[in-house]
């Protein structure tokens, strides 16, 4: 981490011949309850230690330059003709700007340069740390004295509305509220969360990259929340205070089961499922239970795979592989799915086996080598310097 944050300043530096302020954005676990946040459920997840540094200083005009080391572009633009662009990268930074205008705070331009080992795309939510990296800089640079959910929100409003993907405020919330050997249960409905204890010295978090990246992520991601969104008007006829699947249960869904396109159906109750394991895998941590924790993780897998179909070849492939490893836990597709990552829950003895075993059927069924990476549950977005 040293190297990096001396690069993006080096590179700050030379660029924009000043100062900047340092900071560091982390790209974000999730260990259960999947595709929940956007019906106002459950989710458990972590910041780690996987970042982006930001270099950024203020200016005093409208002017914003940007630098991205990762792929040593440099894009120029100022406040009054944010765009979007083809390149994408820069629409993360600038949406942030322009919900910033929209909300009407006092900001002005930037110079901002960043880089960092957020597998790109990769289901740890490189995005959400971009987002929610800006949001605290403009935040800190302005002295606006927002807090962190205020940030949240404004960042996953950037990527609704300017990078045009639904998604929900797991991401930018884990983010900016991380810490240290806790994982958050966050309740998405009301905007609260809860930190619980993950950092046994005997487990270890291993993320398996596919390496494979979709454009279908995201235009599926919003076919899935448009299913949910029926399932709830299905049945709003019989319970008219519900809002959302947070307010459904399985009684409910069966009940009027032949009411619903059998799609959307499954999709509901793999998210009511996925719910209630989110609630049993905080107790399971509670009691230090992991074997139980891996069996939800596995369960999770499989309502993702089969109900609500979001899981993908290679990712199956990823968790078989890992599961067949003795000394797994539990292993499950990460993220909003198609491409990116699994995530396992591993003991520390087996960690050398799974890299070996888990690498070898990979290469052996793809051809391709998965990124592995063994990961820590770190702080959140914090400056390194001011
Ligand atoms: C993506 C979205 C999140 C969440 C997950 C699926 O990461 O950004 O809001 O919906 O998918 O759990």
């Amino acid at each position: 981490m040293e190297k990096l944050v001396e690069a993006v300043r080096q590179s700050f530096e030379k660029k924009f011949l000043r100062k900047p302020l340092l900071l560091a954005s982390p790209g974000r676990i999730n260990l259960i309850g999947e595709h929940t946040d956007y019906n106002e459920g459950f989710v458990l997840p972590g910041a780690t230690d996987r970042c982006l540094i930001f270099a950024v200083a203020a200016r005093t005009d409208r002017g914003c330059r940007f630098y991205s080391l990762d792929f040593d572009q440099d894009f120029t633009t100022d406040l009054d003709h944010l765009h979007r662009t083809e390149w994408r990268w820069p629409d993360y930074l600038q949406g942030v700007l322009d919900q910033f205008l929209k909300a009407g705070y006092n900001i002005g331009g930037v110079d901002l340069a960043f880089g960092g080992n957020v597998p790109i795309g990769g289901g740890m939510s490189s995005s959400a740390a971009v987002e929610a990296g800006v949001a605290f800089a403009l935040n800190h640079l302005f002295e606006l004295k927002l807090d962190l959910l205020t940030l949240a929100l404004l960042a996953q409003k950037a990527e609704n509305e300017f990078v045009g993907l639904r998604c929900g405020i797991m991401d930018m919330y884990a983010n900016l509220h991380g810490r240290p050997g806790q994982v958050l249960k966050i309740d998405c409905r009301h905007l609260v969360h809860e930190y619980y204890p993950f950092d046994r010295p005997e487990l270890r978090i291993i993320i398996s990259d596919t390496g494979i990246r979709r454009e279908l992520a995201s235009s599926e991601y919003n076919v899935r929340r448009r299913q949910c969104e029926q399932g709830v008007r299905t049945l709003q006829k019989y319970y008219p205070n519900l809002k959302s699947l947070r307010d459904v249960n399985l009684e409910m869904l069966q009940e009027h089961q032949a009411e619903f396109d059998p799609v959307v159906w499954k999709r509901c109750a793999y998210v009511v499922r996925e719910n209630n394991r989110v609630e049993l895998a905080c107790q399971d941590l509670l009691r230090h239970d992991f074997n139980s924790f891996g069996l939800r993780m596995q369960e999770s897998h499989l309502g993702l795979r089969d109900e609500y179909e979001v899981s993908s070849p290679e990712l199956n492939l990823l968790v078989e592989a890992a599961s067949s490893v003795p000394g797994v836990l539990g292993s499950r597709m990460m993220g909003a799915g198609f491409g990116g990552c699994t995530i396992s829950l591993v003991e520390v003895a087996a960690v050398e086996e799974f890299q070996a075993r888990v690498s070898a059927a990979y290469r052996w069924e793809t051809g391709r080598e998965p990124a592995i990476h063994v990961v820590r549950v770190e702080a959140g977005t914090r400056i390194l310097e001011d």
